[in-house]
């Protein structure tokens, strides 16, 4: 999108603003209204009268901008000259002085320009999270944890679509009736879901999960309390050994965190062939092959499943395969992968608990088509999977690993699930934090031994309950 249609975005779109577009040089109703400015020509919202003259200033500095565009497009010099722009219309126009916010109004005229608008601050914000736009008012952010709602507001639907189509545009895709709900990236690499009205009854509405900078390390995750050292230790080992893990949580619970702090174990001698969604994983090894799902296009032609690539990637020689989520067909694909010689692969699942996670397992190896017993499905899944990592998002917006569990085998038609390690809850902290602490169930795994091929000595009293470990 060029400059000029940028900065008209930033108009609207009702009869007035269409005819400036037609104009890409000065017009005499431009000139005019630059020269008297009327406030009452502000688009009748709900406004107070300090919104209003902001709003309305806005639009002035907008007009300015487009009668400065001569030709090629030169943002450096225009957003250099913004400050005095706003200045020249503060002085020729007394409504305004003393009463708008000039330097607030050039921060903001700069954020719909070169970023994603109102949310831009939240964006360039390491602190936050996630970003999520509930309609033009509702605009809330995730930071450490913690939802809170913002006082950033869009001007209307029209602006909040305005960000969205901006953000889909460069990737070849668009927001409107026939497709209302898109999937897109930022450039960062930031996951976005957009959807809007009818399906969406509270206005244009934007989630973004944030890309992490600098994921987090296994030691952040100490850090947080996600889980302990020893924990931490011993998930390093069982990566190393080679064992089927699959993490398992509620959405937004850090399972792909989790994923991509334990992917970072495997051995860099190892081929890594990683299957996502949308790319989030973030591993440090060298001998790693990124493929990525592809949704259809416009036509509806081209999609490309994380199925399908799974198949493939079991023709490209991986030492191990990594699947950021499982939720469909693609469970039985990778329940033979694994049931065939390729250990160690990693992957993640929705899904409240371990027990869960395996009939869930169940009915996606019923969405690959294939007429297979129930009972032929559980001992693919307990053939496959060594382990089951269950991961929460606890009030306090706190990220847990709240059990580790083994998959033992069969017991007649039943898959025997074994915990080793479960969070025992040990009240609050004085700032409300939950305090706790992942604590051994007793039971010492059956693949203990094969642990001791990774190369790290994890003792058996590590599986030993140990009641003086509580603080
Ligand atoms: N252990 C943790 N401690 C604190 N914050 C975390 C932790 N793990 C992840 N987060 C934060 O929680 C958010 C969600 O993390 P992540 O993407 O890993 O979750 P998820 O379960 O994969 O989500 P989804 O279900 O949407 O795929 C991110 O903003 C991330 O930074
Ligand atoms: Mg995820």
């Amino acid at each position: 999108m060029s400059l000029f249609d940028r900065i008209h975005k930033q108009e609207g779109t009702n009869g007035e603003k269409k005819q400036l577009k037609k104009m890409p040089n000065q017009t005499e109703a431009e000139n005019e209204e630059e020269q008297e400015p009327r406030l009452e020509q502000a688009p009748p919202m709900s406004r107070n009268p300090g919104q209003e003259r902001h709003h309305e200033l806005k639009r002035l500095l907008h007009k300015r901008i487009l009668n400065e565009i001569k030709g090629e497009e030169d943002l450096d010099s225009i957003i250099s000259n913004m400050e005095s722009m706003v200045a020249d219309i503060i002085k020729e126009n007394e409504a305004f002085r003393g009463t708008v916010d000039g330097k607030r109004i050039v921060e903001e005229v700069i954020n719909d320009l070169t970023g994603f608008g109102p949310i831009n601050p939240l964006l360039l914000d390491d602190e936050v999270s996630e970003v999520m736009v509930n309609g033009p008012d509702r605009v809330y952010c995730e930071r450490k944890g913690k939802l809170t709602l913002t006082d950033i507001k869009f001007r209307d639907d029209e602006h909040v679509l305005n960000v969205i189509d901006k953000i889909v545009s460069p990737l070849g895709r668009r927001i409107d009736e026939s497709s209302p709900m898109v999937d897109a990236r930022l450039p960062d690499g930031s996951r976005v879901n957009a959807i809007i009205p009818p399906l969406v009854l509270n206005g244009p509405t934007i989630t973004i999960r944030k890309f992490a900078k600098d994921p987090f390390t296994i030691s952040d995750l100490v850090r947080f309390g996600t889980l302990t050292n020893e924990m931490a230790v011993f998930l390093e080992a069982c990566v190393k050994a080679k064992l089927n893990i699959f993490v398992s949580g509620g959405t937004g619970s850090g399972k792909t965190t989790t994923l991509n702090v334990l992917s970072n174990f495997i051995p860099h001698n190892e081929r890594i062939i990683t299957i996502e969604d949308a790319a989030e994983l973030q591993l440090g090894q060298e001998h790693v092959i990124s493929l990525e799902a592809r949704p259809a296009n416009i036509e509806g032609k081209g999609a490309i499943t994380i199925r399908q690539l799974v198949k493939n990637s079991l023709r490209m020689r991986p030492d191990r395969i990594v699947i950021g989520e499982v939720r469909g067909a693609e469970a039985l694909d990778m329940l033979q992968a694994m049931n065939t010689g390729h250990d160690g692969s990693l992957a993640t699942g929705h899904s409240n608990s371990p027990r869960d996670m395996i009939a869930r397992l169940e009915t996606m190896v019923l969405l690959a088509g294939v007429e297979l017993p129930v009972k032929a499905i559980r001992e693919q899944i307990s053939g496959a999977l060594d382990l089951i990592i269950q991961q929460s998002r606890l009030s306090d917006g706190s990220r847990k690993i709240v059990s580790i569990t083994e998959v033992q085998g069969m017991e007649g038609d039943i898959i025997v699930l074994q915990d080793i390690f479960t969070f025992e809850r040990q009240g609050k902290d004085p700032d409300g934090r939950i305090k706790g602490n992942l604590v051994p169930t007793g039971v010492l795994p059956k693949f203990y031994e094969k642990l001791q091929t990774s190369g790290i000595h994890i003792p058996t009293d590590v599986f030993i309950e140990k009641r003086d470990r509580k603080e």
